[in-house]
């Protein structure tokens, strides 16, 4: 074996055995947007409505994410693409352990996005574009970011003074400057649930 390691998968309970056992499917939900776009606030309302049909879920999110896991990573183009890695890894560990994953990253590229789908794996990958446009996610700043960057304060920020990429086939599209968040969590339930009931 390479590098002396020994993987134990075969004596692992499989990822059938823990979706009979969860009663659903693993699947990530990978949602791509702006800061500010609204990916936490319909993730959390997704979860909230799949959990309200049992399904359980685990949402893994930027902010979240990077004061813990991935503390010490930025927002350089390489800092940007090992924080997607590290979660797209994670994504697919759960996914394999059946839970729904819901992973809310602004995932700026094109590249980074397809590095995501090919970690996790085409077949349990859904892509989720959040696609309020910047006039929108600039008007509400909801964390005075857009205004720090336009002072010059924040560095290489999305949409300012670094690179979006809109994803040019998302699985679903839902814009929160023009649709409730009932009426985005809907539209991925639409998407989804088909590919999670067992
Ligand atoms: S990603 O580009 O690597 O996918 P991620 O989703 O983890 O980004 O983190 C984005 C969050 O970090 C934003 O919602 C915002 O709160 C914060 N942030 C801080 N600095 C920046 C920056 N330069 N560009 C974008 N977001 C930033």
């Amino acid at each position: 074996m390479e590098n002396n390691i020994y993987p134990i998968f075969s004596k692992m309970q499989s990822r059938r055995e823990k979706e009979a056992f969860l009663g659903q499917r693993g699947l990530t939900l990978w949602f791509t947007g702006l800061s500010g776009s609204g990916k936490s606030t319909v993730a959390v309302a997704l979860e909230k409505a799949l959990s309200e049909k049992g399904i359980f879920c685990r949402i893994i999110d930027g902010d979240n994410v990077r004061c813990g896991l991935n503390a010490g990573l930025g927002f350089s183009p390489q800092d940007r693409k090992e924080n997607i890695r590290r979660v797209a890894e994670v994504c697919r560990l759960f996914t394999q352990t059946g839970i729904v994953t819901l992973a809310t990253f602004i995932s700026p590229t094109r590249e980074l996005r397809d590095m995501a789908r090919d970690i996790i794996g085409a077949e349990d990958f859904m892509e989720i574009f959040v696609s309020t446009p910047i006039e929108e996610c600039e008007k509400r700043d909801v964390k005075g970011l857009y205004a720090k960057a336009r002072r010059g304060e924040i560095k290489e920020f999305t949409g300012i003074s670094a690179p979006f990429e809109a994803p040019e086939a998302p699985d679903v599209d839902t814009d929160t400057s023009r649709l409730s968040v009932e009426e985005c969590v809907d539209r991925i339930l639409d998407a989804a649930f088909p590919r999670i009931r067992l």
